[in-house]
C-alpha cells in the first residue's frame, strides 16, 4: 500500500513518554535499574524524549500503595513524587516538552488544582498537560476518610463539573488584564478580573483567581478512562485520551473509530483530538533477537513472586508459598462478587477464568507462571527499528492512532534505543518531525486554537 492510498497520508506520529511510577512492568532488579524516585532518573529520562522531540513527558498518579489481601503489595516499583512538583522542576531543565500531570478529579478541589495547573503552564511558557482521571477504587477514598465516596457513574458528572469550574478559572482574566507597559497606573484591571461563583451537585465554589491567563490559556487535556461514559466525557472534553487500545491494529482502529463517532455526536470535528495509546517497545536487530529480549523482559516482569500475587488475586486465595513454575492450584477460585466500585475494568467470573487458564496450560503445557505471561494483557510492539516504524506508519496513515506513550521497562535509560534508533527511521518515512515546530505542548500535537473550546 503506498502512503496516498491512506486516509491519512500525511499524518505524524506524536510520541509521548509514560512513566508511570507504580507498576510492576518496569524492571527494578536489573543492575542498569536506576532509582524509580531520584529526580536524577526524571532528568535523564525527560533529557533523552526532548532530544527525541517527544510531544510530551507523562507522570501517572496513585494516592494511596497498592494493596492485595488487607497487605501492602510490595512487589511493584512504587513512590511517585507529586506530579505538579516533579514536573515543575523539569521545566526549568527543559524548553520544550511537554509537561503532563495525571490528576484525578474525584480527590481535588477545582479552584486548587487548576491554580497549580495553571501555574506549571505559566512557569514552563506554554507546555502543560492535565490527565484527568476519575481513578476507580473505593480504598483510595480512604486516604480522604470518605470511604468509596462516589458512584462510578457520579465520578463522571464530577469531572464535567470539575473541568467546567476549571475552565472559568482559567478564562477569569482577560487576555489584556495585565499592563503591558511600565508607565500604566495600576499593575492590574480590576475589570479584567472575574469571579467566579459554581454551585452545583459537586461544588461550592466562590473564588477571584489569583493567576493571570497562562500561555496556552487552557492547559491541554488528556483523557484515561475506557468505559463508555468515561469515552464520552473524552470526546467532550478532552483534546488527547491515553488509551489502552494500541497493541492490535483491528482493536486500535475500532477504538478511534467508536471515538470519532462519539466526537461527531459531541458536535466537535474528528481532527479535535489525538489517540495516544500507552505501549511499551521492544528494539532488537532481528526479529528473532527482539522476541528473545521480549520474553527475557517479559520474565523479570512478571517474576515467580509476581505471578504468584496475580494468580492469588484470581483465585482469591494467598497463594505465595507455591511453586509459580509448577502447575496451577487444584482448588477452585473462591468467587466474590463484584462491589460496583471498579470502573471499566468489568467483573469476571474468576471460575470462568481459571477455565480458560487451565486450557491454555495444559494445551500448551505450561507452568502456572508461563500461563500468567501468555494470558497477561499484551504490552506493545516487538521488532526492529525499520519494521517498528513501518508499523507505525501504517497504524498513523490509516487512523488507527496519533501516536504512542511510551511506558520504557527500564527506568531512566530505557528510552536511550528508542531515540537513537526507532526515531530515525520514522523521520526517515517521513512520519515524524526533524525539529519542534511550535513552543507549546499544543502546538507539538498539532490542535487548533488556543484550548478554549467549549
Ligand atoms: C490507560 C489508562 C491509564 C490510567 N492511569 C491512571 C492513573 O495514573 N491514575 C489514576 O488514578 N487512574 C488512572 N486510570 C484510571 C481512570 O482514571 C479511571 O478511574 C478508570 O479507568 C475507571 O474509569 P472507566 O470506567 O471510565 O475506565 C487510568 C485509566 C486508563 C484506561
Amino acid at each position: 500500500m503506498s502512503s496516498t492510498d491512506y486516509p491519512r497520508p500525511h499524518a505524524q506520529l506524536h510520541l509521548g513518554v509514560f512513566f508511570q511510577g507504580v507498576n510492576h512492568w518496569t524492571i527494578w532488579s536489573l543492575p542498569e535499574s536506576g532509582s524509580q524516585i531520584d529526580f536524577s532518573s526524571f532528568r535523564r529520562m525527560i533529557g533523552t524524549a526532548e532530544r527525541g522531540l517527544f510531544d510530551a513527558f507523562f507522570l501517572g498518579e496513585g494516592l494511596r500503595l497498592r494493596e492485595s489481601g488487607g497487605k501492602i503489595h510490595d512487589l511493584d516499583v512504587a513512590g511517585r513524587p507529586d506530579a505538579i512538583t516533579q514536573l515543575a522542576a523539569l521545566a526549568g531543565l527543559t524548553s520544550r516538552i511537554g509537561l503532563v500531570a495525571t490528576q484525578n478529579t474525584t480527590y481535588n478541589e477545582p479552584a486548587d488544582l487548576a491554580r497549580r495547573l495553571s501555574g506549571l503552564d505559566l512557569l514552563s511558557n506554554g507546555r502543560a498537560g492535565w490527565n484527568v482521571v476519575t481513578t476507580d477504587n473505593a480504598w483510595t477514598g480512604e486516604n480522604f476518610r470518605r470511604g468509596g465516596y462516589l458512584d462510578h457513574a457520579d465520578r463522571y458528572v464530577r469531572a464535567e463539573q470539575f473541568l467546567t469550574v476549571a475552565r472559568q478559572i482559567w478564562d477569569s482574566w482577560d487576555t489584556d488584564a495585565i499592563a503591558t507597559s511600565t508607565d500604566a497606573e495600576d499593575w492590574a484591571d480590576p475589570k479584567g478580573i472575574a469571579t467566579v461563583g459554581a454551585r452545583t451537585s459537586q461544588f461550592d465554589v466562590e473564588i477571584t483567581p489569583t493567576l493571570p491567563r497562562s500561555p496556552q490559556g487552557h492547559p491541554v487535556i488528556f483523557q484515561a478512562g475506557d468505559s463508555a461514559e468515561g469515552r464520552d466525557f473524552a470526546a467532550r472534553n478532552a483534546d488527547v485520551i491515553f488509551s489502552a487500545h494500541g497493541s492490535d491494529f483491528a482493536d486500535a482502529l475500532a477504538f478511534a473509530t467508536d471515538i470519532r463517532a462519539r466526537l461527531r455526536t459531541a458536535g466537535r470535528s474528528e481532527d479535535a483530538l489525538r489517540i495516544l495509546p500507552g505501549t511499551e517497545i521492544v528494539l532488537g536487530d532481528t526479529e528473532e533477537e527482539a522476541a528473545e529480549k521480549a520474553h527475557w523482559i517479559r520474565l523479570h516482569q512478571v517474576t515467580p513472586a509476581t505471578a504468584l500475587a496475580i494468580a492469588g488475586q484470581v483465585w482469591g486465595i494467598d497463594l505465595s508459598d507455591r511453586d509459580a513454575d509448577g502447575p496451577l492450584p487444584a482448588e477452585d477460585p473462591v468467587v466474590v462478587e463484584p462491589t460496583g466500585e471498579m470502573g471499566s475494568r468489568r467483573w469476571k467470573d474468576p471460575r470462568e477464568i481459571v477455565r480458560t487458564w487451565r486450557d491454555t496450560a495444559e494445551a500448551r503445557g505450561l507452568s502456572l507462571r508461563e500461563t500468567v505471561i501468555a494470558l497477561g494483557p499484551q504490552r506493545g510492539h516487538v521488532g526492529t527499528p525499520a519494521g517498528l516504524a513501518e508499523k507505525f506508519a501504517h497504524f498513523v496513515r490509516a487512523g488507527a492512532v496519533d501516536g504512542f506513550n511510551i511506558s520504557p521497562y527500564l527506568t531512566p535509560d530505557g528510552l536511550d534505543d528508542i531515540v537513537d534508533r526507532l526515531v530515525p527511521e520514522l523521520q526517515e518515512r517521513g512520519v515524524y518531525r526533524e525539529r519542534y515546530a511550535g513552543t507549546t505542548l499544543r502546538e507539538h500535537l498539532g490542535l487548533a486554537g488556543s484550548g478554549f473550546f467549549r
